[in-house]
């Protein structure tokens, strides 16, 4: 057959069945992604005679004599496509998985259609942008700037990578095609909790093409933790690689290594497990009571469990002051119970790796991963290897929100490389990402507080249960912090917090955006609001009047050990403020026109420590090469949060040069040294400082090279772009650098930063809203969101994470939900069942600044990747409550819980 393929001639013949997606990508299409490969996402939309298609339902023989448009197709003549550029403009992306598709639809757009995005762009998802980025580009706003010689930080710089992003040039994980790859696919356990009796496994060797069943007598016989942190200690050691129980249904069981996903596939179906059913719990209360079957019973205290037999994982208990007493001199007590669902990180590249022995041997890993240097560490304890023979790295990675922060795919991987000694590759499913990934963790949450008629907060008291799921990863270190913050920014002398971290047979949970804070700021601050409620007070009021200021202690539980956060900077009063100033000004969408519609308006605000506790490192270096230009090599994974620009940019103010100067290497345990991971939004505040550490070092080390060759002190020449000059002299940087050659030296110098102290940032969220009586339906009408990220220094940078967090949150404030049922198993195991935002739901927010500038972030800088997410469920409950006069203590709200309530409340039944 032939096929016209971005105006090349293709003489092939599809498979039997295969859609064009697979048959594109291996054409080398690699701009074709896979997000769902149900027709739910858009990743992999393509034209198809100028039609948009999505390329995973349309069959590939149907495009025989058709011409197909790629990404990489739109570009004509290396004229990029209008709207190509427009995202370039606008950049309309952050990890950018979901922009060859967006373009592909958005360029096939005509007027008409752009006049309603919302039902335009209904089929692709974004995960990451909240939709305004790309709204911008596709009615041609520009958001980039421009910036002269050091005068980076500060300005909306683009992503050095947004150019290969558009084009459909930027490689991701799976986006290569090594010879030789095997392909592995997993079996997994259809019960709650059983344990293996027996597997079979000679059928399916016997098939053509596999080459390998791993089951649990090949996995090494060690426990460790999936979840990735510099200080291990806090994760209980409790996961195989394969293991003999199978604790939730969805966990792997055995491992099908093949020539072909196909023959992989096939060698599953072909294993024959035989299985001894074990009881099961699912409800965290009834797993810590005595009789619940103790799912990790078989461990002891080496697994740093905290209490095997009650099923829990970890626990907090900490009180500051006399709560019994505090609440005795309350004149108003509110008292409630909030509840929190499960929802998946949704992140559009599934987890996915690629393993291979190099020429010497050595163990490399491609990796979709948040920790390539502590995925590297657990890799070569695991399988007892030196850390100098592996290697882990990552290229571009597709989204990540925490559950990247784990060692979900390359631990498999590495033993299926170990024992074939063939590269082979395994690359997640939607559905995989729902049954056999993590999830945030869902958290019961019993909140009491108490205060005076004057408004002061007298007594907070909190008790959280988290249901870890079936393993620990991150389970204790999840509560610990969903206890800290949000207790710590109120000022209360009696407080006191409880918190327990349950196992039960359900998929685990694991790091996600906001690492427990969301679920308990849910129960904080819409008990503020009560209790602003019950005196008459205004919210924002009421808070101003409760907040921390700097020189308050921060009490929470944990504040005493190693205690290092300090204010190294505070904007809350200004965030408060702004957000007031916002509502009052009025703005945003009317609410439709019926008595049907009820309209509020609600508050809630956030702390976040600016980096997680126990140690972040970063270790980066920089050198000046021989042509003039920079390389500096920082170790964290760039995931769509643009960390990488805002390296950049400190690189090229620190170094006195425009960002095209500078070249960064990221996200390689072979480039230079360590670095934890991009995890707790550490990516600006800890591998940004170290970057501005080590360009620091290398201009002392240049201005000293050229005090040296040019004569004179150091302090006599001062950097500039492409040179050191010294009054009217000017030595150009490359005939420095050739002149340090010649002496056998090499400018370069590096810098080291621990993340410590870490300083608190800020968020405060308003919405306005209208709820209808008669079907429970929400619109939001006006969305105001205030941050305090010190010194920002990449505006449109910044103001993406917030609309993308204030987004993200909204799925998880109105639709998502993981629904499990009785047996422990995921029943909408994918997007469509799963409802994920879509442009039409998300309204767009007006995001402003707190001025500020921290002490120990890099030029004032603080974090602002997760905080975002943190306050948006308990603002829609508090401008529910206003506009109902219920309190929803439960998410997500949906309309038919909306509804029965109003109904009750109404008599709106009919
Ligand atoms: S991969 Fe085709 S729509 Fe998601
Ligand atoms: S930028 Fe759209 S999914 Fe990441």
């Amino acid at each position: 057959m032939t096929f016209v393929v971005n105006g090349k001639n293709h003489a092939a013949e599809p498979r039997p069945g295969q859609c064009l997606r697979t048959f594109l990508r291996e054409l080398g299409c690699f701009g074709v992604k896979k997000g769902c490969d149900a027709g739910d996402c858009g990743a992999c939309t393509v034209m198809v005679d100028g039609e948009p298609v999505h390329s995973c339902l349309f069959p590939a023989y149907r495009a025989r004599g058709r011409a197909v448009t790629t990404i990489e197709g739109l570009a004509r003549n290396g004229e990029l496509h209008p709207m190509q550029q427009a995202f370039l403009q606008a950049q309309g992306f952050q990890c950018g998985f979901c922009t060859p598709g967006m373009i592909i639809t958005a360029a096939s757009l005509n007027q008409s259609q752009r006049q309603d995005l919302p039902w335009a762009l209904k089929g692709n998802i974004c995960r990451c942008t909240g939709y305004s980025a790309i709204e911008n580009a596709i009615r041609g706003v520009s958001a980039i700037e421009k910036a002269e010689a050091a005068d980076a930080c500060g300005r909306s710089m683009p992503a050095p990578a947004a150019r290969a992003v558009i084009s459909g040039a930027a490689h991701y994980t799976m986006d290569v095609a090594p010879a030789g790859l095997l392909h592995l696919k997993l079996l997994r356990s259809p019960l709650a909790h059983a344990r293996i009796k027996s597997i079979r496994t000679d059928e399916a060797l016997a098939l053509p093409g596999v080459r390998a069943v791993l089951t649990w007598q090949d996995a090494p016989r060690k426990f460790y933790s999936s979840a990735r942190h510099e200080r291990e200690s806090g994760d209980p050691d409790d996961t195989m690689v394969l293991d003999r129980i199978a604790r939730f249904s969805g966990q792997r069981i055995a491992a099908v290594v093949a020539e072909s996903e196909a023959a992989a596939e096939a060698g599953c179906r072909k294993l024959v497990v035989d299985y001894e059913r074990l009881p099961a719990v699912f409800d965290p209360e009834q797993a810590m009571q005595s009789g619940a079957p103790a799912i990790h019973g078989d461990k002891g205290p080496e697994s740093r469990i905290r209490d095997a037999r009650r099923n829990i994982a970890g626990e907090v208990h900490g009180d500051v002051g006399n709560v019994a007493e505090g609440f005795a001199q309350a004149d108003v007590v509110y008292e409630g119970t909030y509840v929190t669902q499960r929802v998946q990180h949704a992140h559009l590249e599934t987890h996915c790796a690629i393993g291979w022995l190099d020429e010497t041997g050595r163990l490399n890993m491609r990796s979709s991963s948040q920790t390539p240097f502590l995925t590297r560490r657990a890799l070569a304890n695991l399988f007892d290897l030196d850390p100098a023979r592996v290697r882990v790295f990552c290229e571009r990675v597709g989204g990540g929100f925490g559950a990247k922060q784990e060692m979900l795919v390359e631990d498999i991987v590495a033993l299926a490389v170990l024992k074939t000694g063939r590269p082979v590759k395994l690359e997640f499913t939607r559905e995989e990402q729902f049954i056999g990934s993590t999830t945030r963790h869902p958290m019961r949450v019993h909140i009491k507080v108490g205060a005076r008629r004057d408004g002061r907060l007298t007594a907070m008291q909190m008790r959280v249960v988290s249901n870890t799921g079936a393993y620990g990863n991150h389970g204790p270190a999840v509560l610990f912090h969903s206890c800290g913050e949000c207790f710590g920014v109120y000022r209360c002398d009696n407080k006191k917090i409880d918190g327990f971290a349950v196992y039960t047979n359900t998929i685990p949970a694991g790091a996600f955006r906001g690492y427990g804070l969301p679920q308990t700021n849910f129960a904080v601050e819409s008990a503020m609001d009560e209790l602003a409620r019950k005196l008459g007070m205004d919210p924002i009021a009421f808070r101003e009047r409760n907040v921390v200021r700097p020189g308050d202690p921060m009490i929470s539980v944990g504040s005493d050990e190693g205690h290092d956060v300090k204010y190294g900077s505070y904007g809350l009063d200004q965030c408060l403020a702004l957000v007031k100033d916002a509502i009052d000004r009025g703005g945003g969408l009317s609410p439709p026109p019926s008595d049907d519609w009820l309209v509020g308006q609600g508050v809630a605000l956030g702390m976040i420590d600016t980096v997680p506790p126990f140690g972040h490192i970063a270790d980066v270096s920089a050198v000046l090469r021989d042509d003039g230009t920079y390389q500096v090599a920082v170790g964290t994974a760039e995931f769509g949060n643009g960390t990488s620009t805002v390296h950049y940019q400190i690189a090229a103010t620190v170094l006195a040069t425009t960002t095209d100067n500078i070249r960064i290497l990221t996200s390689d345990t072979d480039n230079g040294g360590h670095d934890t991971g991009a995890y707790g939004s550490t990516g600006t505040v800890v591998a940004g400082r170290a970057t501005q550490l080590a360009c620091e070092a290398l201009r002392a080390e240049i201005l000293s090279f050229a005090a040296e060759h040019g004569g004179g002190g150091a302090a006599a020449w001062s950097l500039a772009a492409g040179a050191v000059v010294r009054g009217g002299r000017r030595v150009g940087l490359s005939e420095l650098a050739a002149a340090a050659r010649a002496k056998g030296r090499s400018l370069a110098a590096s810098g080291r930063w621990n993340g410590t102290p870490r300083s608190v940032a800020f968020n405060v969220q308003a919405f306005r809203l209208a709820v209808n009586k008669r079907t429970g339906a929400i619109k939001i009408l006006r969305s105001v969101h205030a941050a305090d990220a010190g010194r920002v220094i990449n505006p449109m940078q910044c103001r993406g994470q917030v609309e993308g967090g204030v987004a993200q949150s909204l799925g998880a404030a109105l639709y998502e939900e993981m629904i499990i049922d009785d047996t422990g198993r995921v029943t909408n195991a994918n997007f469509r069942n799963y409802h994920l935002p879509q442009f039409g739901d998300v309204p767009r927010t007006e995001v402003l600044f707190a001025d500020t500038s921290d002490a120990f972030g890099p030029f004032g800088a603080k974090s602002m990747s997760e905080s975002p997410y943190n306050p948006i469920n308990a603002a829609i409950g508090n401008a529910l409550a206003d506009a109902t006069g219920i309190r929803f203590c439960q998410t997500p709200f949906k309309p038919d819980r909306i509804f029965a309530a109003i109904a009750e409340k109404f008599g709106t039944a009919e």
